[in-house]
């Protein structure tokens, strides 16, 4: 039949016609509209979610409760909340108490204590501190940092990691006499 001749090509294979090729691409358009919305929809859906629930800090608390005093024993820096708190207690011989920031005024790596040689070593570049903070060797420019200290009403010492006595060059007892805790 003629019309069926003209409805295929030269080679008999069924030749679209130009309306079903037109629609076929804006299907296409419109699918593609709709990914890009639907994307534009999922990114908004997403960042208000996010909104709703902010990427919080879970700060571990700076304040902890230590040991009572009766435990700690004169002239003895007490490592027990070195590894979980980065802090030393020390009792001095006449009974009364402060604590160090064990971070080493240099660049911040963590000193050692080394009991028989009465000094904090800093592994990183060989600062040395004195059991009172001094720095007296390497290159770190000054003491060991202090913190609060107090006694609970129950009787244990209180450690208050966000109140820092922030040491300058020099003694660090004259700079801060309050970071002294007597009982
Ligand atoms: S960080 Fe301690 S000496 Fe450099």
């Amino acid at each position: 039949m003629p019309e069926d001749r003209a409805a295929k090509g030269a080679h008999g294979w069924e030749t679209p016609s130009p309306d079903a090729t037109l629609w076929a691409r804006r299907d296409i358009f419109s699918l593609a509209g709709w990914a890009g919305f639907a994307g534009v929809v999922g990114a908004s859906l997403l960042a208000f979610t996010r909104f709703m629930f902010p990427r919080v800090l879970f700060e571990p608390p700076a304040v902890f409760l230590a040991d009572r005093p009766e435990n700690f024993v004169p002239g003895v820096v007490d490592e027990r909340w070195k590894k979980s708190e980065r802090v030393w207690i020390v009792r001095k011989e006449d009974g009364s108490f402060y604590a160090l920031l064990a971070i080493c005024t240099h660049l911040g790596c963590t000193p050692n204590w080394f009991a028989a040689e009465n000094k904090f070593k800093c592994p990183c570049h060989g600062s040395g501190f004195k059991r009172d903070g001094t720095n007296f060797e390497g290159p770190a420019p000054r003491p060991l940092d202090r913190i609060k200290i107090a006694m609970t009403p129950e009787g244990l010492l209180q450690v208050d990691k966000s109140a820092i006595f922030r040491m300058a060059p020099g003694n660090p007892e004259a700079q801060h006499p309050q970071s002294i805790m007597r009982v």
